[in-house]
């Protein structure tokens, strides 16, 4: 059967193409459609500080340490969108509802014994979300950014009773290193750490050309 010439039933076949991934008369290889993704995993901007200053909260909160949280929009922003940022910022976003639904941070550290090292700070995906694969899609993104700058390890810590991403975390193949080697992990917080930066040259035996 002949194929009619008027340009409306060019559009028709243009259309019929595009369902079943065929050649055009007008030689043009139209591929199916892609099914619409449900979520969006992308580099944050600026503007997305405030959700994700929320959802820092809101982790916080969920491992019962809310009153430790001293960020807000401003000073994320700062750091993260500066010449050398101190942070990376990655967020989901749901298509349908165009609404941040979760983030990852991490930043990039040096280990004396491998080299180049990413450390991932914060995960999280709001409750309504999660089970989709966004969690390990935020993970693998950080993973693929820090393979990219040639790094060979991958760090982040887990409290010890928050079971079900220790085991998600196992299952990816990653190691509990307070389990398998004993570290432990310490920190200086702000008070004691200018405490103990003030007494720098306090020992006259030792001088310093920093
Ligand atoms: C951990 C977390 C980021 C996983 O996000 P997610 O989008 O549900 O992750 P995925 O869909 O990729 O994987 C879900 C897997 O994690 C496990 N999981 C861990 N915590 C879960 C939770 N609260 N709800 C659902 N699944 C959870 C499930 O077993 C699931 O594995 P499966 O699909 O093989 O059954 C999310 O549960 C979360 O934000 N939890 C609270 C904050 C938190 O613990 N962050 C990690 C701090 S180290």
């Amino acid at each position: 059967m002949g194929h009619s010439a008027d340009p409306l039933s060019c559009v028709f076949e243009l259309i019929s193409c595009i369902q079943v991934n065929k050649r055009s008369r007008l030689g043009v290889l139209i591929r199916k459609p892609i099914p619409m993704a449900s979520y969006m995993i992308r580099k944050a901007k600026p503007e997305d500080c405030v959700d994700i200053v929320g959802f820092i909260k809101e982790l916080a909160e969920y491992q019962c340490m809310l009153d430790q949280v001293d960020m807000t929009p401003a000073k994320l922003e700062a750091d993260a969108f500066c010449t050398e940022p101190f942070v990376n910022l990655l967020v989901a976003v749901c298509s349908k509802s165009n609404q941040t639904v979760g983030y990852s941070s991490f930043s990039y550290t040096y280990g004396s014994w491998k080299g180049r090292t990413v450390y991932m700070d914060d995960l999280y995906v709001s409750p309504q979300h999660r089970g989709a694969g966004l969690g390990t899609s935020l993970m693998q993104a950080v993973a693929k950014s820090a393979v990219e700058r040639g790094c060979n390890r991958m760090n982040w810590i887990v409290l010890s009773w928050n079971t079900r991403p220790k085991e998600l975390y196992a299952r990816m193949g990653a190691d509990n290193l307070s389990e398998k080697e004993g570290w432990q992990s310490i920190s200086l917080f702000q008070d004691n750490l200018e405490l103990f930066a003030d007494k720098l040259g306090a020992n006259p035996k030792i001088l310093f050309d920093l």
